[in-house]
Formats: C-alpha cells, structure tokens, sequence
C-alpha cells in the first residue's frame, strides 16, 4: 500500500522498520476521536469553501460508515497503515475517491494526534470521575451504618484512641473527594485545541481555527501552534492523577487485607470475592485487595515512563512522543477496572463488629482521655497529667488489665497518691473518661470521630457529591 508519505521515496520500507514504526495496534483505541476531529475538520474547510457541499458529504458520510464498520469489527486496521489517521484516511479514499484526498488539508498528523489523544483523555478524565463518584457513595452507605461501631484507631498501626468504623471510612473518601477535584483541574485544563496548528507552524489558509474549537468542545484554539503539537502535559496530568487514585485505593486495600486477617478478623470478603489456595483447603484470601494494592506499581511506571520520555526532548513533534499512548491506555484501563472492582467488592463486605470491639479493650485507648479528665477537671497542666497517666497504665499492666477495665476505686486511690490528698477526685466522671463509647464520642471538634459530627461529615459530602 502506498505511503502517505511515499512521494519522495524510491524503494519501499524495511518490514522490521514497517512493525517498529506502526502504532495501529494501539492507536486504534483513539478511532472514535480520530473520526470526531475529522469531521469538524471537513466542516472547517467546507466554512473557509476549501470543499464543496457535496464534497464535506462525502466525507461526512464516508466517516460515519466507517465508524459502523469499526463497532461492527467489520474494518481491518493493518499494519501498513501505519497509525490510525492513515488507515482511516486512506479508507475514506478508497470509499470516495478524489473527495478524500482532500481532507487533509490544513492540518497534520502531529496536530490530528495531539487532538485525538486530547479528546481521549477528556472522556477518561469524566468516566473515572464518575466511577469515584460512584464508590464514595458505596462507601457513604457503609459509614452511615457505623457511626457507632466502636473500633481502635490507629496510629504506627498500634493501638492510639477509640473512633468508630465510619469515621475511618470517611476518611477514605476524602482522598477520593480530592481526585475527584484534582480530575476537574485537569481537566478544566484541556481547553485549547490543537487542531489547526499543522505540523509546527501553523496553515497559509484562512483563520477559523477559533469555530473549530468550539465545535470540539475547547474554550478556545491553542495560542501557539508549536506548543500545541509538542506538549503532552494534559496526558502526564491524567497519568498523576490516576496514580494518585490507584496510591488511595493502594491504602485502603492494604487495611482490608490487614483488617481481614485472623489477628483482626475485623472484616470478611464474601464468597465471591475472595479466593482459595490451590494446597491448603482451608485458605480464604484476599487476592481481590492484593490486586488493587498491586496495581499501583503500573500507575506510577506509566507515570514515569512517560516523563522520562518527554524529558529533552527538543521542539516540535518528535517520533518518541508515540509512545505516551500505551502506557495512558494501560492506566486509565488499570484504574477503571479497579474502582469498579472495589465498588463491588465493598458492597458485600462483612463487617465484625464484635471484633473491633473487644480490639478496643487492649492497649489502653482511654489514656489520653484519663490525662485531659486529670487536666479538665483538676487544672494539672498537660504534661503532668501525661505523667501520672503513665503510672495508672503501668499499673493496669501490672493488674494484667487494661486502662478501661480497672478498678475505678483501685485508680481513684492511685490518683489521690500520686497527686496528693487534697485532690477531690468526682468517680462518675473518672469512669466516664474511662468508658470507650464516652471516650469516641468526646471528640466533637470539626472533624472529630463523635457520631453526630461524624454524621454531619457524610452529610457534607453527600451534598457535595450531590447524591
Ligand atoms: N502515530 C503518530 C503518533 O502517535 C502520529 C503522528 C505522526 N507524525 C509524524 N510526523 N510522524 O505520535
């Protein structure tokens, strides 16, 4: 087949070089946008009388029958094509003859491409805002269940204060309330149009690059035709973006894989999202979660492949730029399979409550809460009420107990010698500080894990998602 290209050429190409060369085998992901940008592009030459009304016809009707041939698996997209705006050109040439030949005119494939991929990572942008969308949701339903499941809050992964399992569920969502905005950014970002600006340095023909813009979707066309066809920042922006996502979903898979566990036993996968082990008939495991955690790896190599790629390289179009393709595809790909993945996922987990609340009544949780009762109370600054806190655990360690389950006499009488006889010490409130439920829901400050403002954090969000 001849070359787009193939005027000034005498022999034809090399074969290795033909398979090295070609990005059909990727590059047909973008057939949609391609055939979308061709189409205003025909309109365009038809405003600026470049091409008869019989002629955009044509080419109208001739894209339009190879979109159905595409969805119906009907078009060959073969390697001596090249890429996908040669094999979609050349046949709409073989389809319309003359007509077609002129589509080409005003434009280059380094702008053609630079659209296309645009136009992609708008659509992928919005598709994975929706699924983020769709799984704080999922998770919101859970929180509201639990804004009084007591379970230990963690900090070091050691046993810190009393929250509850909703509240660490909405702490989950705000990392994916923020990539959800950060996708808005991007892509409130991909505004000026490529198209138009050629192969560096934009066309002889009239200016209606402006109306081509708008008729794509842009705000407007891109201010310098060489940036246009040299920049791929709006696919390095997606590629951060989703490795953000897949760092968040990499978080939370790791706590359902620990939480899963025997020594947790704080969650359960159901049956038909869990695996079995080949050997040990007894195994149940998490491979689901591991899965999501893992997958972050592609996320970041993709990132840095591509910045690795465009790093140097000198202006305008260079060929190396062919490869931001696969590794955006395989990203966006990755991360759309994993949010739907753990949406489904979550919606069937089982939740132990029983376990994360016998987890509470070890590792003294309430020993802050005995420090600010010491300093609430009594008016002992801070750090001394640390201190005399410290004895208390040391002493319920030595009882073998833990803070919360002492004695309060046995306490009482520990205060009043460690902080002398004078101190009045009220026992209904020593054994509130002491008490989990009353310790949880204590922390009502913005932000805090107590149920109602818990409940007032989903309402928020809620609102903000507009469910
Ligand atoms: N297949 C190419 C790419 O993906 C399209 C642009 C080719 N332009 C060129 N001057 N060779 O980047």
């Amino acid at each position: 087949m001849a070359k787009l290209w193939g005027g000034r050429f005498n022999e034809s190409m090399n074969e290795l070089l033909e398979r090295f060369n070609a990005s059909i085998t990727f590059d047909k992901n973008l057939w949609e946008e391609d055939i979308q940008g061709s189409m205003e592009h025909a309109k365009m030459l038809y405003s600026i009388g470049l091409l008869e009304v019989n002629e955009l016809d044509l080419i109208l009707n001739g894209l339009r029958e190879i979109s159905s041939e595409i969805i119906k698996d009907k078009f060959s997209f073969s390697l001596e094509n090249e890429d996908i705006h040669t094999a979609i050109e050349n046949e709409l040439c073989k389809k319309i003859g003359q007509a077609g030949k002129k589509l080409h005119t005003a434009r280059s494939r380094n702008d053609q491409v630079a659209l296309d991929f645009m136009l992609y990572c708008r659509k992928a942008n919005i598709v994975l805002q929706g699924l983020l969308g769709k799984l704080i949701q999922t998770l919101l339903n859970i929180a509201k269940q639990h804004t009084h499941t007591l379970m230990p809050g963690m900090t070091h992964l050691q046993h810190a204060q009393p929250i509850n399992f909703g509240y660490h569920i909405v702490a989950w969502c705000m990392g994916f309330k923020r990539d959800i905005q950060r996708l808005r950014n991007s892509l409130s970002m991909i505004n000026e149009c490529p198209l138009g600006s050629a192969a560096l340095a934009g066309t002889p023909y009239k200016n209606e690059r402006e109306n081509l813009a708008l008729g794509l979707g842009f705000e407007s066309a891109s201010l310098n035709a060489m940036d246009s066809v040299a920049q791929r920042d709006f696919a390095l922006d997606l590629l951060y973006d989703i490795s953000m996502i897949m760092l968040h979903i990499s978080r939370l898979a790791e706590e359902l894989i620990i939480w899963s566990s025997y020594e947790f036993g704080f969650v359960a996968f159901a049956d038909d999202f869990a695996t079995g082990s080949s050997i040990m008939p007894q195994k149940k495991n998490p491979d689901v979660a591991e899965l999501l955690r893992g997958k972050c790896g592609r996320a970041y190599g993709n990132l840095i492949a591509l910045l690795t790629t465009m790093k140097s390289l000198p202006f305008a179009y260079n060929k190396d730029m062919q490869e931001d393709k696969e590794s955006v595809f395989d990203s966006v790909q990755t991360a759309h399979i994993c949010l739907e993945i753990l949406n489904a996922s979550l919606k069937t987990l089982h939740i132990n409550k029983e376990n994360m609340r016998k987890m509470c009544e070890v590792g003294h949780l309430v020993a802050t809460d005995l420090a600010d009762f010491l300093v609430q109370e009594l008016g002992i600054p801070f750090r001394e009420a640390h201190h005399v806190t410290g004895i208390c655990v040391r002493y319920a360690e030595k009882e073998g107990l833990d803070l919360s389950q002492v004695d309060i006499q046995d306490l009482q009488a520990l205060l009043v010698k460690e902080l002398g006889d004078g101190v009045a010490i009220n026992i209904d409130k020593l054994s509130s500080a002491l008490n989990l439920e009353d310790s949880m829901q204590r922390r009502n400050s913005i932000g805090g894990c107590n149920s109602d403002e818990v409940k007032r954090q989903i309402h928020v969000l809620e609102t903000w998602l507009d469910i």
